[in-house]
């Protein structure tokens, strides 16, 4: 049976950078024979948490009437995910962090109740994929802390970053060209 591989977009420009990378990487595991699907954070209705702390006990969410159920469904159904968000203020975008907060029921399922979401199977793996204008590479580190607690909650193994900085550079184009290309590169890995 083939894999499953799940993009992730939390950028609001659904033609932009972080969308191209998730594209690249979507395509590499095409190659590798995986069947992949993107969801597109904004176009989705996904309440930020409201630390209601229902999911301490049922390690479930109370919201779950909300898009986020497809996003449970699918976190548990796939075999690799690959998350996109530039950066806006040092961090992920606020769709990225309202999905990720939503998350909080697998982080105690994993280091409360001690259950694996993937029991049975193989472990799922993660690539986290960003772009910034900034040319400096401190701008990507709080959201790389970000993603790696992301997949750690949901027990995906981390397989890296692909990121993509000084997106206003008017020579951009070659390196973006190899960003697409590590992006792809990182989707077979995700099939590995
Ligand atoms: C609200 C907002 C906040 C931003 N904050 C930052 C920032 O803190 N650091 C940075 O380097 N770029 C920042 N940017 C620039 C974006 O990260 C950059 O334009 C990125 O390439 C956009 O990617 P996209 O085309 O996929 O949406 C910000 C952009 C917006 C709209």
């Amino acid at each position: 049976m083939s894999l499953k591989v799940l993009g992730i977009l939390g950028s609001p420009c659904q033609n932009g950078i972080a969308a191209e990378l998730l594209d690249a990487a979507l395509r590499g595991a095409e190659e590798r024979g995986a069947d992949v699907e993107r969801l597109d954070l904004p176009k989705m209705q996904i309440h930020p948490c409201i630390e209601c702390r229902e999911c301490d006990s049922a390690a479930s969410c109370v919201q779950h009437r909300d898009d986020m159920a497809v996003i449970y469904r699918k976190i548990r159904e796939v075999d690799g995910i690959a998350l996109s968000s530039p950066i806006f203020f040092m961090g992920v975008t606020a769709q990225t962090k309202a999905m990720i907060d939503r998350c909080q029921c697998f982080w105690i399922e994993r280091y409360v109740m001690k259950t694996r979401a993937y029991e049975g199977r193989r472990r799922p793996k993660g690539v986290f994929l960003s772009c910034a204008g900034s040319p400096k590479p401190i701008v990507f580190e709080p959201a790389i802390h970000t993603a790696k607690a992301f997949f750690a909650a949901i027990d995906y193994e981390y397989t890296g970053e692909v990121l993509l900085g000084h997106t206003d550079d008017p020579g951009l184009a070659p390196r973006k060209a190899v960003a697409i290309e590590s992006a792809k590169a990182a989707g077979r890995k995700l099939c590995d």
